[in-house]
């Protein structure tokens, strides 16, 4: 049900969280943050640790199995991942002139100061993921991020300038470095948890405000052309909890059979593997977008 965690066809939680779903060849695989060990104190120093980022398949969105953690830390001490790195809001593209699966996320220490990216590739959507690089994108900070496919270009959208702007940079042709051009689109308005999304004329952002885990209202924004400043309009959700977006914040805008879904966390901070997912219906009409709540994920049109 939407808004609470979710099982997979094992019973176990899924571990998916701040993640992505990606079809592939008539699989669905979902990409998230693997929450399930607690935090820990080191040296005195509280630890929330990086487990990993775990994949789960499925053929009908419903069905989740668990496909493993598929970027794991390093077990070198000189490794890039450590298990006090921090690694979020996972994101995979499959790039179909090289045939690689390209991971992008969210890479940090434990304070949150380095602010960049990891990026890691494999051969199979299941992994194992390998990283390639850990960077900062053209040299700028990137918190909050997700990447975006717009025809046979990629960019990378990423939260930056502390929080205040939203940028995208274009991702090189094989997808594992930038291009050096990027385009701020949304300038001093301070969202994070970017989606952003396509539809008839417009593209569209759906973001969340930056009070960490506790839920916000959302804010879509809109602009004609990927590169101009996109423009705050409203909060595309509806109703009382409409202020909390429902209890969630963005996670991803996924494409499933020409509609387009908002993947939503339910954080619970004090255990984050108890944390919760919704997947609704975006309705797109014209330049407007609506999201209201639903109970059932999908609106109930997938296979749900
Ligand atoms: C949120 C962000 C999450 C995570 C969290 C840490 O603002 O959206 O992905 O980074 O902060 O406090």
């Amino acid at each position: 049900m939407n808004g609470q965690p979710w099982r997979d066809v094992d019973g176990q939680l899924i571990q998916a969280h701040g993640g992505t779903i990606l079809g592939h060849q008539g699989t669905y695989y979902w990409y998230g943050e693997d929450r399930s060990q607690s935090a820990f104190v080191a040296a005195g120093k509280r630890v929330v640790p990086f487990t990993g980022v775990r994949c789960y398949s499925s053929s009908n969105l419903r069905d989740w199995h668990d496909a493993g953690r598929v970027l794991t830390p390093a077990s070198d001490p000189e490794g890039r991942l450590q298990v006090t790195s921090v690694v979020e809001r996972p994101k995979v593209l499959f790039n179909a002139r090289t045939g690689k699966f390209v991971m992008w996320a969210h890479f940090d220490n434990q304070d949150y100061t380095y602010a960049g990216c990891v990026v890691a590739t494999a051969e199979a959507p299941t992994g194992p993921f390998t990283v390639h690089d850990v960077l900062r994108p053209n040299r700028q900070e990137s918190r909050d991020m997700t990447l975006v496919q717009d025809g046979d270009q990629a960019y990378l959208c990423f939260s930056s300038d502390m929080n205040q702007t939203l940028y995208f940079a274009q991702l090189t042709p094989d997808y594992l470095g930038l291009t050096g051009f990027s385009a701020k689109i949304l300038v001093d308005q301070a969202r994070e948890a970017p989606t952003v999304f396509h539809a008839g004329d417009w593209y569209f952002t759906i973001t969340s405000g930056t009070t960490g885990w506790r839920p916000n209202p959302a804010l879509y924004s809109r602009s004609r052309f990927l590169f101009s400043g996109q423009k705050l309009i409203d909060n595309p959700c509806m109703g009382p909890t409409a202020a909390t977006t429902y209890g969630g914040q963005p996670a991803a805008a996924l494409a499933i059979d020409g509609r387009w879904y908002l993947l939503l966390d339910h954080w619970q901070p004090a255990d984050l593997s108890q944390s919760g997912y919704s997947i609704l219906p975006i309705e797109v009409t014209g330049r407007d977008l609506h999201v209201a709540w639903t109970q059932t994920p999908f609106g109930g049109e997938v296979n749900a």
